[in-house]
């Protein structure tokens, strides 16, 4: 399946999404087609079109932007008060008036007082590894004494993008990318690039600062000593020649979304792990099946000419010890990281938790494949606020479920035990361990709905609701109730209502909150609220929050000049009253960005936002109109100096007034 003719390294991510979409998922669930034909009348039959109609529909005549803003200010009942901003694109990055946005910490800035300084041109694995990472996704805030002007920030660093990161290393032969095979030393800065940052942050005179002797400061890179824990540790599935335990794994990878726990410790899952493998497996490997199923290998990176583990015909099991769910606990920077394998071995989005009514915790968890699944877990035990060494290994003993959505509203949540209808020795499973360790397959067996790429999913106290992010799908030829749109090109937003609001429940109902992309052009079938602005809407939900008020804030990933005539950024939308369904831009990425993160503190003083592959991209913006690398940049933000490359950042939103945000 690797198209080895393909220039590494270039467009990090559509790469490894697109190459990880190719109908992995070989089973024939039913997907309810007819009846939803009939229920959803209006289907999106666009293909080439589409682009084209939604950039011209987004050029409002300077009348209408006036019209558009007066509505978005007055929605009806609406619970975000900001003045929207202004859909675009160019170099910068915007927050709606009356808000100041503040690079907080940038690629390569320091994490401890003794880290050398960032020097581009010189850069070595040491130095990146005592240095902020690259690619900034998930980030969590975690008080210190409850504060929200004190806290320590847990950030992931998903992934890198050498074209951006390192000079000289690109040529342009007939306007594309190609990228120059890697040497040592760069394979060695990307691993230490990519896993998580835990920093020590303080607002002090009225600014977020870094604290760089915060005692509790930590890099997790590629190379962090890591115990799996739970069933499938030291499953003979997870052993390689240079752990033959199958329990000591060296680092973490493709963190994208994640989760702070309820008792304080930092969860990272492991998404796109496919693209970190090459190589071929001995022939008549009994992994084959497995690998195909989660597209293992892709080559995307060259890690594996340097580091055996990454090459399969030197350690075939070694796919097998990532796509799991990794806990760090933050309190003690010596600790050593857990793989939870009870969470499942997927493509895993993120893991945002919350305590159900009778004290058990419930994660929930996106699998980011076109066609694969929603989940959730639930631990066995009950969560103890009084006494954080009593919830230290929760996570290993649960039970994970998988979701399918019925064509009436209604939904069962389906659990993934060994032993228990076709998870048993006639399907090949000898194991909890191994219906985890292939807990797709396990899935398919079970009769999950497949769903249009499932990203961050995000429970709501205040409402006992659930979003789920589905950010899009243009490879669907037939539609299913909970993903109503064949060619899904902008994604939908589905709202689960568990079972009389447990979220520990087995059974719930759901609806779909939105359809995303331009609601002015028909064809589209968006259902944003006719209050929702032509600034308000996006395609491509992908990250979310909900803030300590119970609203809803989305993250996008893939709006962009040729898609929707905007960046990607964040989006307020109100889920309650007559406001549902309406949208509103807060803020936006500079061109070739990503939005990432969103994480407002408790207060609700400040929202941190992390805006990941700045720069990646601009043939598709008039003002560049041609590939963007080291040497020739779309954009140099933040610094916007001739002698720093582009860098990814997260940035501190407050509001200028000192009131909370989006009120
Ligand atoms: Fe890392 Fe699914 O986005
Ligand atoms: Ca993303
Ligand atoms: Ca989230
Ligand atoms: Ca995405």
């Amino acid at each position: 399946m690797t198209d080895t003719s393909h220039p590494r390294a270039i467009f990090r991510t559509r790469q490894l999404e697109e190459a990880a979409g190719d109908g992995h998922n070989p089973t024939a669930n039913p997907t309810m087609g007819e009846i939803i034909a009939a229920r959803f009348s209006r289907r999106s039959f666009l293909k080439g079109s589409m682009a084209a109609t939604a950039i011209s529909a987004t050029v409002a005549p300077l009348a209408l932007v006036a019209a558009d803003r007066a509505r978005a200010d007055t929605a009806q009942g609406s619970r975000f008060g900001f003045t929207e901003l202004e859909a675009g694109v160019d170099a910068d990055h915007h927050v709606a008036d009356g808000y100041s946005a503040d690079v907080l910490l940038r690629w390569g800035d320091p994490v401890f007082a003794d880290s050398p300084a960032f020097d581009p041109a010189n850069q070595t694995p040491e130095a990146q590894a005592r240095q902020f990472g690259y690619n900034n996704d998930f980030i969590g805030y975690i008080p210190i004494d409850g504060s929200s002007e004190h806290g320590l920030l847990v950030v992931n660093h998903e992934y890198t993008n050498e074209h951006l990161m390192f000079p000289g290393v690109v040529t342009v032969e007939n306007g594309e990318m190609v990228v120059a095979p890697a040497d040592r030393n760069r394979v060695d800065v990307e691993m230490a690039a990519h896993g998580g940052t835990i920093i020590e942050i303080a607002k002090r005179d009225g600014k977020w600062q870094p604290v760089l002797d915060g005692p509790l400061n930590r890099r997790i890179t590629t190379m962090t000593p890591m115990e799996v824990t739970g069933p499938a540790a030291g499953s003979p599935r997870l052993r390689t020649v240079a752990d033959p335990t199958g329990t000591a794994v060296f680092g973490t990878l493709n963190n994208c979304a994640g989760g702070v726990t309820p008792w304080g410790t930092y969860v990272m899952s492991e998404e796109n792990f496919h693209g970190y493998f090459m190589g071929t497996l001995p022939e008549g490997h009994p992994e084959a099946a497995n690998y195909e199923r989660y597209g293992v290998p892709n080559e995307s990176y060259e890690w594996g000419r340097f580091h055996d583990r990454f090459d399969l015909s030197k350690e075939p099991n070694e796919p097998n010890r990532f796509g799991w769910v990794v806990e760090v606990d933050v309190m003690d920077p010596t600790s050593t990281p857990k793989k939870r394998t009870a969470l499942g071995r997927f493509k895993h989005e993120g893991a945002e938790s919350i305590v159900a009514p009778d004290g058990r915790v419930v994660f929930y968890l996106g699998d980011d494949e076109r066609f694969d699944y929603v989940y959730k877990f639930v631990t066995a035990g009950a969560y103890n606020p009084d006494d954080r060494d009593a919830n230290r290994d929760l996570l290993d003993d649960g039970t994970l479920y998988v979701a399918r959505f019925d064509e009436e509203g209604s939904m069962e949540w389906l659990p993934l035990v060994f032993g228990e209808g076709p998870l048993t020795a006639e399907n090949g499973f000898a194991s909890q361990a191994d219906v985890l360790i292939e807990t797709r397959r396990a899935a398919d067996l079970l009769g999950a709905t497949p769903m249009d790429r499932p990203e961050d999913i995000e429970p709501n106290s205040s409402n006992g609701r659930v979003y789920v992010m589905l950010t899009n799908n243009t490879k669907r030829t037939e539609a299913n109730a909970a993903n109503p749109r064949v060619d899904n090109a902008f994604g939908h937003i589905i709202e689960i209502a568990e079972e009389n609001g447990d979220f520990a429940a087995t059974t719930g109902t759901w609806e779909i909150l939105l359809k995303c992309g331009d609601p002015s052009v028909a064809d589209v079938g968006a259902t944003f609220s006719t209050e929702t602005t032509s600034n308000g809407w996006f395609g491509m939900p992908d990250n979310c929050s909900v803030d300590s008020e119970g609203r809803l804030w989305v993250a996008t990933d893939g709006n962009s000049p040729s898609d929707t005539g905007r960046t990607d950024g964040l989006w307020a939308v109100d889920t309650e009253g007559d406001a549902r369904g309406t949208s509103k831009l807060f803020y936006r990425v500079p061109v070739g960005a990503e939005m990432c993160g969103p994480r407002p503190t408790p207060d609700l003083a400040t929202f941190f936002v992390a805006v990941q592959h700045p720069g990646d991209g601009g043939e598709d913006w008039e003002e560049f109109g041609r590939v963007s690398y080291y040497e020739d940049l779309s954009t140099r933000w933040p610094d916007f100096d001739d002698a720093m490359p582009v860098r990814p950042a997260v940035v501190a939103i407050t509001r200028i007034d000192g009131g909370p945000i989006g009120s």
